[in-house]
């Protein structure tokens, strides 16, 4: 099989391998015994809640020609535009692929930036326990990487890492202070992949597509927790100045992602008029349940964390999104907990009644 870097239809601006440079000490603990008893709770259950990719989904199952995912045709950011509109039902089928292959490998990519960034939260958090926890945290998103490479293989087309999530990953990245990576990728980067996957698995009538999202969930609301628990203790120690210099990062972040999450690529791939295909998408459904998905999931952490100065809340006042301080985060942990196991059940289900139909063909 071709690799999938091949499928790029531009190849990534670094070549094969990304480098980005590291200016931190490394931080070994010899304090064995003062572990919280909430983290060392969070980490067995990530060590009890470890999954395999290969056998707990059923790869065999195909995506669909037309649409790959079966999604809603509202989930195309581009449907009703009339460009879109005119085309022919292959050309229509064309641009569905490339979208949700799009979307897919940004999954992919993202995911290899948090499998980085915990492995960097590892070495650099002071904390044992929180060492410990982000180590499950890594295999998870080892796994996570490996599950949307096996997806995105069913696709026939890829995409490299697009810019803007480049850039997020690549401060975060770079800043030597070990609560910004929590903060850019526990908090900004999984709470964006969570509004992401949400909206595919539950609007995808493809049952891969909709399980290999709700199965990443099930863990990535783990990660959350995990951010909000660090950081929740670390926050209300430092200064007014210091709290006030993360919560400029947050606000700019949170600007990046309603602003510059485009697909720009796709359209300039396929050679639609990214400009016209950018005013047509930002007032569309899609966009505003993204949008407010992605809100749902980070401002209540931000609060939660005690990053709620002035800089923030007026901040978040301007962009009209300080009424989703009051979601109840909990229950939305709960529901992607709930949900992956309906996926289990399901195919169980499927499973079980497929014996049954073979034991009635050999009798
Ligand atoms: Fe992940
Ligand atoms: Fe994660």
């Amino acid at each position: 099989m071709a690799k999938l870097s091949d499928r790029y239809p531009f190849p990534a601006p670094e070549g094969s391998n990304w480098q980005v440079p590291q200016d931190f000490n490394v931080d070994f603990n010899w304090d064995y015994d003062d572990g919280r008893a909430t983290m060392i709770g969070l980490y067995r259950k990530g060590v009890e809640m470890q999954w395999n990719a290969e056998t707990r989904i059923d790869w065999s199952q195909e995506l669909d020609e037309d649409n790959p995912e079966q999604l809603p045709e509202e989930m195309l950011p581009i449907a009703g535009m009339a460009q879109y509109e005119s085309m022919s039902r292959a050309e229509k089928a064309k641009v569905r692929r490339h979208f949700q292959g799009w979307q897919i490998s940004q999954f992919m990519q993202g995911e290899q930036g948090a499998l980085i960034c915990t492995a960097k939260i590892v070495t650099q958090v002071p904390d044992l326990d929180s060492k410990f926890y982000a180590s499950t945290q890594v295999i998870d998103e080892a796994r996570h990487v490996e599950s949307y490479k096996r997806l995105l293989e069913k696709f026939g087309v890829a995409y490299p890492m697009t810019p803007p999530l480049q850039e997020l990953i690549d401060q975060v990245l770079r800043d030597s202070r070990w609560d910004m990576t929590y903060l850019g990728m526990q908090v900004v980067i999984e709470g964006l992949a969570l509004a992401a996957f949400q909206q595919i698995r539950d609007h995808a009538q493809n049952p891969l597509a909709a399980a290999v999202n709700a199965y990443v969930m099930q863990d990535e609301s783990r990660h959350v927790a995990f951010g909000r628990l660090a950081l929740r203790d670390y926050y209300p120690q430092l200064t007014q100045k210091e709290r006030d210099e993360r919560e400029e990062f947050l606000l700019e972040a949170c600007y990046l992602m309603r602003d510059r999450f485009d697909a720009v690529e796709v359209w300039k791939t396929l050679g639609l008029d990214p400009a016209k295909c950018a005013e047509h998408m930002y007032d569309s459904g899609f966009m505003e349940m993204f949008r407010s998905s992605l809100f749902t999931r980070i401002v209540p952490i931000v609060k939660d964390i005690g990053l709620w100065g002035p800089t923030i809340t007026g901040g978040y006042e301007k962009m009209g999104i300080l009424g989703y301080a009051q979601t109840d985060v909990q229950a939305l942990q709960d529901s992607d907990e709930t949900i992956a196991k309906d996926f289990d059940a399901r195919r169980a289900y499927v499973e079980s009644v497929a014996n049954r139909a073979k034991t009635l063909e050999t009798a």
